[in-house]
């Protein structure tokens, strides 16, 4: 059975997320986080001390975890890790770990589960050219670094957490680098999706060009 994949992908802070649950609260879909998985795996590399750069170390540990999302909430072994993997440091560690070929395989099955009846909301950086390379609508949101960051600080300020605008741009930078230019599954729009510059646009306005593509 055909099981409907719309994808959103695009550099960090393009406003993917907010957009991504939007739509799978107005069409009743799944959601897939896929950026969150890749998080859980880094946070769970960063627990056990091992290198960024050790592939077969790093997919040896993959095999064997335990990763689930329930309830809005990230789990890793039975243990909830939702607010541990979003800080900068696991970002980082994140974007450097998700260069490596066989991590990224070890990870492919685990987002194709999520492609489950009615149908599926996919976030991320290769979702569109990678992961569910027949979706039927695919979506490219971008911005620029400084947008990016200012979006960010808002956020953090929101949660009472500063932060310095210079740090955050240095830190969009270069996860922007090492996403864009990794062999493989790299940060690009795929050739058959719709792209968006977010700059100008209000969430509501970019909300409503998503749905105008899809109506
Ligand atoms: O989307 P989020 O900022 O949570 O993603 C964190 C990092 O995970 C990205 O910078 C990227 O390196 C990696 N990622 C990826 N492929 C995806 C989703 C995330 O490589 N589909």
């Amino acid at each position: 059975m055909h099981i409907p994949v719309l994808t959103i992908d695009g550099p960090a802070g393009a406003g993917k997320g907010s957009i991504a649950c939007m739509l799978a609260d107005k069409l009743g879909w799944h959601l897939l986080d896929s950026g969150a998985i890749y998080r859980v795996a880094a946070l769970a590399a960063l627990r056990r001390s091992l290198s960024l750069h050790d592939e077969a170390a790093l997919t040896a540990m993959i095999s064997k975890l335990n990763i689930e999302f329930k309830n809005g909430e990230a789990w890793l072994d039975g243990q909830k890790v939702t607010a541990d993997i979003r800080n900068e440091a696991c970002a980082s560690a994140t974007s450097q770990i998700a260069v490596l070929p066989n991590v990224r395989a070890a990870l492919l099955q685990l987002q194709r589960n999520f492609r489950q009846l009615p149908g599926l909301i996919a976030d991320g950086r290769d979702m569109g050219t990678v992961v569910f390379p027949d979706a039927t609508h695919k979506f490219y949101l971008t911005a620029s670094a400084e947008i990016r960051a200012e979006r960010r600080l808002k956020q953090l300020s929101e949660q009472g957490l500063s932060a310095k605008l210079c740090d955050l741009i240095q830190d969009i930078n270069a996860r922007d680098e090492r996403d864009s230019n990794r062999p493989v599954a790299p940060l690009k729009p795929a050739d058959d999706a719709v792209v968006i510059d977010t700059s100008p646009l209000t969430q509501a306005e970019v909300f409503a060009e998503v749905l105008r593509h899809i109506s």
